[in-house]
């Protein structure tokens, strides 16, 4: 480890309440559609060094890294058949070590992803499972059942996977009979462990500390509201309302049972054995903030994402609220609320805040949906939202192309579609694809510039060439140098770690606030808004006089 890696890792020893992640503006990569550099059309580790420039002038704090680790892809990489190894298609172990120390170079932390819900079906521990006999200790690490039924040709409950269809699939046994059922709360090829057994516990604990010891800054711990079933596994029909994260749902057999918090203290006691505020973020969709807010309780995680936050409407009086409820219910709990509007799984903000017609959580939106986005509108939006949320005290997670304000990817052919949803819905959901769209990084490259032989694992819109890195670096209006203001001014008056005060008097259709010096007003309404006195620090459009348009948000300091 060289000098600065090892001050960089050791400039924060916990000082409670000083950690970097309390106020981490925090980038999410999706590493197969990030930068390519051995031109197989997906992006890979290398890609992501030669490009860590880029993203200090950006002005980010953290990486966080969607999972790069063996697999064979079936959900993107969320199918992990080898926890401590890089899988070829992104580069080495060797790889990972160079771009984490030249991202440490640069002062940006890095957080890796931790599937540890479900392994890949290849996954050796699945293999062994399978060619075990029922009762065995290899299939004790996974949630293998008897079928219900006189032939036990009926799974064992009524669960249904998240992609869609039932969430068991039936084995057959060494002796070619059809046998036991195991549970795939996603893919088949996703087989749940069973965390009530003290070996999966200590595997994972083996994981944890190989990534820590290789020097990573956290983790991302993918279904952390998941790895407890209740007692039985009984029956569950899920409300046809909430998301297909069961966002909404109360009391349901396998989200957000009591038994994860135990797993999460003692991660937490591992992580603490480390220097440099290491940190653990919750992916967890659970109904409220006051449900979140358990995943953050001082001795569990440190952040969770706030998809509360991410789902609010573009309305003021919505926004005011989850704003209000998240600095209240994690600020009793000592942690920094987060704010996210866009990521790997769900339908981009610049598109998804102007769209014609309702859009589930994880359906997606394809070329039949009823619902499109309109395009000029949802940019605006998505530009006032964002400088909205980066004003707020607490840790920002932004998804990589959204600082060029990419939109949605709607018009994708059916047979490039790539999303397990796609295929286990029989198309009736088009998935996640939409967002995952290889970014754009020049105009006149192949490929943008995401690929040196043009290729690219989804096919990239032509409207995209406007939209690519270079076309919008040296644009003073363009969406990325709107982000790179942003994030400097954040910096400069330290907003991550200020005080929220509302001000009133604005209208309803206005959101209003003080954060230390700065003032924040975004117009969520139709109508022109007066704007008071003060120096305009970044505003998310164009504005004149003392006018703010509508959809426009601004920051002012002072006169
Ligand atoms: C949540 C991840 O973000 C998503 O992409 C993945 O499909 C599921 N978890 C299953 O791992």
């Amino acid at each position: 480890m060289t000098l600065t890696e090892t001050a960089i890792l050791d400039a924060h020893s916990p000082v409670p309440g000083n950690e970097w992640w309390r106020t981490a503006v925090i980038y999410q990569i999706y590493p197969r559609s990030f930068s390519d550099s051995s031109g197989d059309g997906i992006g890979d580790l290398p890609g992501i060094t030669s490009r860590l420039d880029d993203l200090a002038a950006l002005g980010v704090d953290a990486l966080w890294l969607s999972p790069f680790q063996s697999s064979p892809q079936k959900d993107a990489g969320y199918d992990v058949s080898d926890y401590c190894d890089v899988d070829p298609l992104f580069g080495t172990l060797a790889d990972f070590d160079e771009m984490l120390a030249q991202a440490h170079e640069r002062s940006i932390r890095l957080i890796v992803d931790l599937v540890p819900n479900h392994s890949s079906d290849q996954h050796a521990w699945f293999q062994e499972a399978l060619a075990a006999a029922p009762g065995s200790p290899e299939r004790a690490r996974y949630l293998f059942r008897e079928g219900r039924g006189l032939d036990g040709d009926v799974p064992p409950n009524n669960w249904e996977s998240v992609f869609g269809g039932p969430a068991w699939t039936r084995v057959i046994e060494a002796d070619g009979t059809l046998g036991q059922w195991y549970l795939h709360l996603f893919d088949s090829s996703q087989p749940d462990f069973d965390w009530s057994n003290e070996e999966v516990r200590a595997e994972f604990r083996r994981v944890l500390r190989f990534w820590l010891d290789r020097g990573v800054d956290g983790f991302r711990v993918d279904v952390a509201h998941g790895l407890i079933k209740a007692a039985g596994l009984p029956d569950y029909t899920p409300d046809p309302e909430a998301g297909s994260m069961g966002g909404h749902a109360e009391d349901v057999p396998y989200w957000g049972q009591d038994g994860v918090h135990e797993i999460y203290r003692d991660w937490h006691t591992l992580v603490a054995e480390y220097a440099g505020d290491r940190a653990l973020c919750a992916e967890a969709w659970l109904p409220t903030a006051e449900k979140t807010a358990r995943w953050v309780r001082p001795d569990e995680m440190h952040q969770a994402f706030n998809f509360a936050y991410l789902e609010t409407p573009w309305d003021a009086a919505a926004l005011r609220t989850v704003v209000a409820d998240s600095l209240r219910t994690y600020g009793a709990v000592g942690a920094p609320s987060t704010w996210v509007l866009s990521n790997h799984d769900v339908v981009r903000h610049a598109s998804r805040l102007a769209l014609t017609a309702d859009n589930p959580q994880g359906h997606g939106i394809g070329p039949s949906s009823p619902g499109k986005p309109i395009t000029d509108l949802g940019l605006r939006r998505a530009r006032a939202a964002t400088t909205v949320m980066l004003s707020l005290p607490g840790s920002a997670y932004l998804y990589q192309g959204e600082e060029l304000g990419l939109p949605e990817v709607i018009e994708l052919a059916d047979d490039a579609r790539q999303d397990p949803t796609w295929f286990r819905t029989g198309g009736e959901r088009y998935g996640r694809d939409g967002c995952r769209v290889p970014i754009p990084w020049s105009s006149d490259s192949p490929a943008y510039g995401f690929s040196p032989t043009g290729a690219s694992w989804l096919p990239q819109p032509a409207e995209w060439a406007t939209l690519a890195r270079d076309a919008q670096a040296d644009d003073p209006a363009s969406t990325l140098s709107l982000y790179r203001s942003l994030l400097a001014a954040r910096r400069l008056h330290d907003l991550g770690s200020g005080d929220l005060e509302w001000l009133e008097g604005f209208g309803d259709d206005v959101l209003a606030f003080r954060n230390g010096t700065v003032t924040v007003i975004a117009n969520v309404g139709d109508a022109p808004v007066a704007l008071p006195g003060g120096i305009v620090i970044a505003s998310s459009g164009p504005i004149t006089g003392q006018v703010l348009p509508a959809d426009t948000a601004v920051w002012l300091a002072d006169d």
